[in-house]
């Protein structure tokens, strides 16, 4: 029987990336009030947020100098906008502040409400940027398979997942998908990191050569990738693949959406990964999930080509109500400067051994086929059969059920395509709070594992690559 908030979840909300016709039956988990890396439901239950939200909240839950820092600005002045010229200091200051973080030359920001919009902005600046420079056919925009942009008509094309294609009639015409850096899944047997990195850049060479290097406008890239399937790159990659754009002149935009403020270690996830694009997407957590708030920065040669334009046409035409929103700019500023202040990056990379030598044991769970990851990020593959990677049928949702399994022992992580599960807590995460993370999710392996037996499922034979 579901619980009377849950009945009426049920007859009123339609949920992103849910299987609306199960959740007729399952119902919802309601949160009611958190409080450090704990979220309560409303019977008062606690799980260890183990996914930050959405891979957002980067300083936990309750932290009171964000609810001060947004209640302040909404006495102040709830909201102004940008458009016409017109300012207010939170976007000053925070435009500021992000270009001396940023790890690309950055003459400006531009902000948005939301990393889909961020990934938007860049595909339609980079659209007018050529058109700026006399280059009309650069526009097709390569991505990757099981990347993760978005949601939007444009994103949504750029995300190279099934869920998101399939009867949406997408992806538009110009956008393209290069490999999935997946080393696990997609080497050659006996393949090197660094190997399979070659082969991928020269595939990427080859799509590029193909297609005509004259009409590819932009390769777009998560430093990890998450709701792909929280996938690290193998060794090399991304110099491999930089090398290549080079030789083409095509525009590098780093998705940071879930790497950016941290996540890896360092600031950003390009440090983390020599990566050297020209531009940044960013949200989440640079307002630790708080307030809705994303953005793009822009180099010099982008801007000059936005003043042709405007010089041009007569204005920039683009933006939305919410670009800017004061409210979501100050808790921004706050967010940033608790950052500084406590050296949560830095703790990061303290913590970040801990967490991934727990991500690492995981690899000894006849279940698990790959547990790999950077950071506070961990991604782990189930497999029916550890030595040929032969899966379970989908239909079966063994991961899933896992993620079922972790939620009753209070834990809450999440499942992807593909059976892998993402970790990814709040970078406020203490060490012993790490180990009963991966403690829960040991056992929620250990009850998946007796299900599967009880069940009786099967290996599927491995897919041909
Ligand atoms: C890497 C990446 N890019 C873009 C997005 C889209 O952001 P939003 O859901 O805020 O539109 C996400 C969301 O999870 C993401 O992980």
């Amino acid at each position: 029987m579901l619980s009377n908030l849950a009945a009426r979840d049920v007859e009123t909300l339609v949920h992103p990336y849910t299987n609306l016709a199960t959740f007729r039956e399952t119902g919802p988990l309601v949160l009611e009030r958190g409080h450090g890396v704990w979220v309560y439901d409303t019977d008062g239950r606690p799980y260890l947020e183990g996914m930050a939200g959405l891979w957002c909240t980067a300083l936990g839950y309750s932290n009171e100098e964000l609810v001060a820092a947004a209640t302040e600005q909404l006495s102040r002045l709830p909201f102004a906008h940008l458009f016409s010229g017109r300012s207010h200091d939170p976007a000053i200051e925070l435009a500021e502040a992000l270009k001396e973080l940023m790890p690309v030359p950055t003459s400006k920001v531009f902000f948005t409400s939301s990393g889909s919009e961020a990934n938007d902005t860049q595909v339609k600046l980079a659209w007018y940027m050529n058109n700026a420079l006399g280059r009309p056919r650069k526009k097709k925009i390569i991505a990757r398979q099981r990347g993760y942009h978005g949601v939007t008509v444009v994103t949504a094309s750029m995300t190279g997942l099934p869920a998101n294609h399939a009867d949406w009639d997408l992806p538009l015409p110009g956008f393209l998908h290069t490999a999935c850096p997946h080393h696990y899944r997609f080497a050659e047997p006996g393949e090197t990191e660094e190997a399979f990195s070659s082969r991928l850049a020269d595939e990427l060479e080859a799509l590029i050569l193909r297609e005509d290097p004259e009409t590819v406008a932009a390769f777009v890239a998560e430093p990890v990738m998450g709701a792909g399937g929280a996938i690290t790159p193998p060794a090399g990659y991304f110099a491999k693949v930089q090398a290549v754009l080079d030789r083409y002149d095509i525009r590098f935009i780093a998705d940071e959406v879930i790497c950016g403020f941290g996540r890896l270690g360092t600031w950003f996830g390009s440090e983390a990964l020599d990566m050297r694009p020209d531009t940044i997407s960013f949200a989440k957590a640079v307002t630790s999930g708080y307030m809705p708030l994303g953005g793009v920065s822009i180099d010099e040669p982008l801007y000059e080509a936005l003043l042709a334009e405007s010089r041009k046409l007569g204005t920039f035409g683009h933006g939305t109500t919410y670009s800017g929103h004061p409210v979501a700019c100050a808790v921004a500023l706050k967010t940033l400067e608790i950052y500084r202040r406590d050296r949560i990056v830095e703790g990061v990379a303290g913590k970040a051994p801990l967490f991934q030598a727990r991500l690492a044991q995981l690899r000894g769970h006849p279940l698990v086929g790959e547990a790999r990851g950077l950071g506070l990020i961990g991604g782990i593959e189930i497999v029916a059969d550890r030595a040929s990677k032969a899966q379970f049928d989908p239909k079966a949702g063994v991961a899933a059920r896992c993620v079922a399994f972790a939620q009753a022992e209070g834990l809450i992580v999440r499942f992807l395509a593909g059976d892998r599960i993402a970790v990814c807590p709040p970078l406020v995460i203490q060490p012993d709070e790490i180990d009963t993370l991966f403690d829960r999710l040991a056992r929620a392996l250990d009850r998946t594992a007796a299900w599967i037996a009880a069940e009786g499922l099967e290996a599927v034979p491995v897919p041909a690559r």
